[in-house]
């Protein structure tokens, strides 16, 4: 189904917002409790390139949901990922925040990965629901694997960085399993191959860019 003009609108606008302006969390941020650590310069160049990547993810998955909510064809699964797209915003929120503590920067590449991302999400969307759902419960598990590497990568006292990652982890289970309970189709091993590549290619772009 192709989306409506003023949906187009909505969407267009809550990607400028993604892009240009900070994201706020509804509920408090993994890391608040936990007092900040020393780490060595290179350290925390590092774990802020790290978290970099991670919000760069987060950035494509605005994409992605929004990609979702313009082409769902049936209103209960367009409505059933309004939290999960929620969670996102609120994981971009966490993200930026402690990318500015390390004293890092977020990616420049963010507009050219959001555009694509959405445009994937769109393409996905117009083959039908169960693709749909197929390719966000799929991407959803592959940025859980991505976490659980990123929570062995990160310098051992960096707590702060560990606890975002590990919520962030536990919600993007609970979203692949949202998918699947609304009738994901599994994805042929090449599509999923092909999403891992670029993937890849984003990881290793927004660590340095
Ligand atoms: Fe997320
Ligand atoms: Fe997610």
């Amino acid at each position: 189904m192709l989306p409506k003009l003023d949906q187009l609108i909505v969407e267009f606008d809550k990607g400028v917002r993604t892009l240009l302006a900070p994201a706020h969390s509804r509920r408090p941020h993994p890391d608040q409790d936990i007092p900040d650590c020393e780490l060595s310069d290179a350290e925390r160049k590092h774990a802020a390139r790290l978290m970099r990547i991670n919000h760069c993810g987060e950035v494509c998955a605005q994409a992605l949901y929004q990609g979702q909510a313009l082409t769902a064809r049936d209103p209960a699964n367009q409505h059933a990922f309004t939290e999960a797209a929620f969670e996102e915003i609120e994981h971009l929120a966490w993200t930026e925040r402690r990318i500015h503590e390390l004293g890092g920067r977020t990616s420049l590449l963010n507009p050219l990965w959001y555009t694509g991302s959405l445009a994937i999400g769109i393409t996905a969307g117009l083959l039908g629901d169960k693709w749909n759902l197929g390719f966000l419960s799929e991407t959803e598990q592959q940025v859980a694997r991505h976490l659980e590497e990123h929570l062995q990568k990160l310098p051992e006292q960096d707590q702060k960085s560990q606890a975002i990652l590990a919520q962030m982890k536990t919600d993007e289970l609970h979203h692949a399993e949202q998918a699947d309970e609304h009738g994901a189709a599994p994805l042929p091993a090449p599509v999923k191959a092909l999403m891992k590549l670029s993937s890849k290619v984003m990881t290793r772009s927004s660590y340095w860019l």
